[in-house]
């Protein structure tokens, strides 16, 4: 992606902070401090703008993204928070904690923001001009760390700067960040609580908080020597029924069509087009809403026409070449 966009820094006032809520309203990109690094929020309903998310950063991989709202009230209107969600987010809320909870059907989050799972990723910051954003938003802001792909996580308004200028339309200076590393990511969503990420709260705590000697963590060898480590291999990671086919240029006759662009063969099969125009942003955005419809189509195969490498064409030819790859 090419850096042409005017990146504002301004001091993270009341007006800022104002004008930066009219940039998520409409679809941009804002980086906000948090407690723990700055982040790059977008409006998470808006999958454009989640999509956008993904080109700044140049991330290879649409990984789920932390969805941050004011309160546990908020938090419980997007997810399901068992007895121990609600432990842990009355001891650690707002704070550098990040609970994984079972998504409520319906809620306003694009699949992006989620990579197409069941779970949510939730936070609620501490920062006040976090708070400040969320609450003039008056929407839950999806919001990864505020860096290029493959770089440390910033605390400053410059390491952002150094990172994203010409990407994003604003970064909010808020000074160095406080705890100056990522949330601890705990998986509630389950019967028993999973340390995912260690961060600004130890694991320790965590367990005192729930009254267990330890807490047990996705990548220990007590919980499962061969438990993939990273979100995108999950099992429980969203794959279609289906099996797909990549790269096609005539499907089969009454197979289903995964399109892009502006011609389509007709087999007589379902067809749903991720972008008409040969947008990459724009297929990003309906990619996982793509595949679920045309799974519920009840067809065999999917043939998914050539989607370029390029850009956003990266997270999404991975994400496909997953999805079409055996399954156990
Ligand atoms: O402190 C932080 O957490 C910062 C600030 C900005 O809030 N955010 C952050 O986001 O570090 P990010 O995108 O760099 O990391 C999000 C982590 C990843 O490890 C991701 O895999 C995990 O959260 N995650 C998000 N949704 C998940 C889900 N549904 N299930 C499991 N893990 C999830
Ligand atoms: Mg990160």
């Amino acid at each position: 992606m090419e850096d042409i966009l005017e990146t504002r820094v301004l001091q993270a006032d009341r007006a800022a902070v104002a004008e930066a809520a009219r940039i998520i309203e409409t679809g941009g990109l804002v980086a906000m401090p948090t407690e723990t690094v700055y982040g790059l929020a977008a409006d998470a309903a808006n999958g454009l703008a989640v999509a956008r998310i993904f080109e700044a950063k140049g991330r290879p991989r649409f990984n789920p993204l932390i969805v941050h709202v004011t309160g546990l009230d908020a938090a419980r209107g997007l997810g399901c928070f068992t007895d121990e969600a609600e432990r842990l987010a009355q001891a650690f809320w707002p704070g550098p904690m990040t609970l994984v909870v079972p998504r409520r059907s319906g809620v306003p989050i694009s699949d992006l923001v989620t990579a197409g799972l069941s779970t949510l990723a939730i936070r609620v910051p501490a920062h006040p001009v976090a708070k400040a954003l969320l609450a003039e938003c008056g929407r839950p802001l999806a919001a990864p760390s505020a860096n290029r792909s493959g770089h440390v996580s910033p605390t400053t308004a410059a390491h952002v700067a150094a990172d994203l200028s010409g990407r994003v339309e604003m970064i909010l200076d808020g000074g160095p960040c406080q705890v100056g590393i990522e949330s601890t990511v705990i998986d509630v969503s389950g019967d028993t609580a999973l340390l995912l990420r260690p961060g600004g709260i130890s694991a320790d705590a965590v367990a005192n908080a729930l009254g267990l000697p330890r807490l047990a963590s996705a990548d220990s060898a007590a919980f499962d020597p061969h438990a993939p480590k990273s979100p995108g291999q999950l099992a429980s990671h969203y794959a279609p029924k289906a099996a797909i086919r990549l790269n096609v240029t005539a499907p089969e006759p009454g197979e289903a069509v995964l399109a892009f662009g502006p011609d389509v063969p007709a087999t007589g099969g379902p067809v749903v087009n991720l972008s008409e125009t040969g947008d990459l942003r724009e297929a990003a955005a309906n990619l996982f809403a793509a595949l679920r419809t045309l799974d519920r189509s009840g067809c065999n195969s999917i043939a998914v026409l050539p989607i370029p490498g390029e850009g956003l064409g990266e997270a999404i030819n991975d994400r496909l070449l997953r999805a079409a790859a055996p399954r156990p």
